[in-house]
């Protein structure tokens, strides 16, 4: 097969995955790096979601959550963290109506209008009781604080139909909050991709929100649901920013979409750092949280039925804001990085990367696509068509052909995207698992809309043809391969997940000269789960 690079797209990963484990701030990089926490968290629930309680009620039950948050908190100042991510919905938890979250609601003040520390200034705002405990853990602890609360805002009651304003008069925000260090509130992001929550409000318009640190320079918020869509995480990303705050409350499905292996797909995809947070909860099928860059990662996946409360993750993490220099950030107070997120919010509209140095595979990637030839131009032949089926994997419809032999090449094709695998499998594996390659275009639409081109290589959940796309956890194959997919888009996220939900650092991706993608491996630790190169096609999402 022949493959041109187009241009060095080498990850010389350092750092295998540390898959489970917990090193603390041992690992130390080249160059600058921070410290950095993720906290998964068994929340508390309430029993009756449905009923509303009264502000008292609600506040003792924030409070059995808060008080976890502390511990944690002081746990992760003891390792020296300088930044805590704690889940979405990991205060108040889920399943209320519209009505019944009205006493956990605050009215959180936009923090680009007002500067205010709720821990030392705690009666500017009534109400607001979650917030100041927040701040005053922040500050307490000397850490950047990452967490999601509900928010209530007054909106204005209007006549006018495109007025996004309930006919309440006031929107209900599913919202992530920033505390800096001092207790400050920095940041405020209302999630805008909502999933099947009927207590919440999608914002009027996406809001791209970013806050600076004096350790690592700037970060973007974003919340669960969000990272598969363009507003805001993409243009975040086209705007320069390399470093992700995540808390989610993800539910895990395989082969495609467990929480971590999305986690690790998107920060090698769009070559940022990200630090995911996610909610532990095992009827929902709720685990995966991890501190990934594009060089290292750091994951915790919990089995079905384990006992533990939850997980603090602890990781040391290379600074990628190309603009930070300790200096000089260290000598500008707190305000100040208020007004830098103004400017940013300013800055460029379109859809150009934006003035800042961008390292980011996406604007790279876009010059690059629209620069290379177009598909065909100097295609290779293809390979011997294999028969193939349909069957529904993550509810969409590969077109898939089974692997047969221990090694060998095969494409299979759906629309416009061609997906060509080779492979061979390690000599120690004598396994008769079956695999199969599979190749989805077309728009995914249950739970949730959103357009896509995926390869991948899975392994099937049975013997059968039919039971390839069937969520399956365990393997014990190993290979080598070569998987590679004509994308019609230059947002592809490139996962390799092993066996028992180890995530496995590709060991070399490129760009091909049609303008795909390619994704080489080998020497794997455990067995094969799947190997998987997601392709997003914003382009084609009806907002
Ligand atoms: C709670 O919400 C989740 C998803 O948000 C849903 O799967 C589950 O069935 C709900 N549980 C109850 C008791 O309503
Ligand atoms: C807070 O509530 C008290 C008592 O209801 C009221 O007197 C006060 O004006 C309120 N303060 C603010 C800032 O709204
Ligand atoms: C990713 O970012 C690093 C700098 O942080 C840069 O050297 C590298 O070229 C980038 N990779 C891609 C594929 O854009
Ligand atoms: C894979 O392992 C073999 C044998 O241990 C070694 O020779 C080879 O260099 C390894 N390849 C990579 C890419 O690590």
């Amino acid at each position: 097969m022949d493959l041109t690079a187009v241009a060095a797209f080498i990850f010389a990963f350092m750092f295998p995955s540390c898959h489970t484990s917990d090193p603390g701030p041992t690992e130390t990089t080249l160059g600058r790096s921070f410290i950095a926490a993720v906290y998964e968290h068994r929340v508390i629930l309430n029993p009756e979601p449905h009923v509303a309680l009264a502000r008292p009620a609600a506040l003792q039950h924030l409070h059995a959550n808060l008080d976890e948050y502390e511990r944690q908190a002081a746990r992760a100042a003891r390792q020296g963290v300088q930044i805590l991510v704690f889940p979405e919905d990991g205060l108040q938890g889920f399943n209320f109506s519209r009505s019944s979250i009205a006493g956990y609601l605050e009215t959180i003040p936009d923090p680009q209008q007002e500067s205010w520390n709720p821990c030392t200034e705690p009666g500017r705002h009534n109400n607001t009781e979650v917030l100041q405990r927040l701040s005053c853990m922040a500050r307490r602890h000397g850490l950047y604080l990452v967490a999601n609360m509900a928010d209530l805002q007054p909106c204005p009651l209007t006549s006018d139909p495109s007025s996004s304003c309930p006919s309440d008069g006031h929107w209900q925000f599913n919202t992530n909050v920033v505390f800096s260090s001092d207790g400050l509130l920095v940041a405020r992001y209302h999630k805008h991709n909502l999933y099947f929550e009927k207590a919440f409000d999608k914002p009027p318009h996406p809001e791209i929100i970013t806050f600076d640190t004096p350790f690592a320079g700037r970060f973007g918020v974003l919340t669960c649901f969000d990272l598969l869509f363009h507003e805001p995480t993409v243009t975040l990303v086209k705007r320069g920013v390399r470093q992700l705050v995540y808390p989610t409350g993800w539910m895990n499905q395989l082969p495609l979409m467990a929480a971590v292996q999305f986690q690790r797909a998107f920060s090698l995809g769009a070559n940022v750092s990200i630090l995911a947070a996610n909610i532990r909860s095992d009827p929902l099928g709720m685990t995966g949280s991890g501190i990934f860059s594009p060089m290292s990662g750091l994951h915790h996946h919990a089995r079905q039925g384990d006992a533990e409360e939850g997980r603090l993750l602890v990781a040391t993490v290379p600074v990628l804001d190309p603009l930070w220099t300790g200096e000089e950030v260290e000598k500008q107070a707190a305000p100040q990085s208020g007004e830098r997120n103004r400017e940013t919010m300013e800055e460029v509209r379109g859809e150009s990367c934006s003035s800042r140095p961008v390292d980011s595979g996406f604007c790279l990637k876009e010059e690059r696509y629209v620069d290379s030839p177009p598909p065909g131009a100097s295609a290779p032949s293809p390979p011997p068509s294999p028969a193939t089926f349909t069957s529904s994997m993550m509810y969409d419809p590969f077109t898939f052909a089974l692997l047969h032999g221990t090694e060998g090449e095969l494409s299979v094709c759906d629309g416009p995207l061609c997906c060509h695998l080779q492979y061979r499998q390690s000599l120690q594996s004598s396994s008769t698992e079956l695999y199969a390659l599979g190749a989805f275009a077309g728009t995914h639409t249950v739970n949730g809309r959103y357009a896509l081109q995926v390869c991948a290589l899975v392994r099937c959940a049975g013997s059968e043809a039919s039971s390839c796309g069937q969520e399956v956890e365990e393997a014990e194959t190993k290979m080598d391969f070569l998987l590679e997919g004509t994308f019609g888009t230059p947002y592809v996220y490139p996962s390799v997940l092993a066996s028992g939900l180890v995530l496995e650092q590709p060991e070399r991706l490129e760009r091909t000269a049609d303008g795909g993608m390619a994704l080489r491996h080998s020497n794997m630790s455990a067995g094969l789960v799947t190997a998987c190169l997601y392709g997003r096609m914003y382009h084609l999402d009806l907002d």
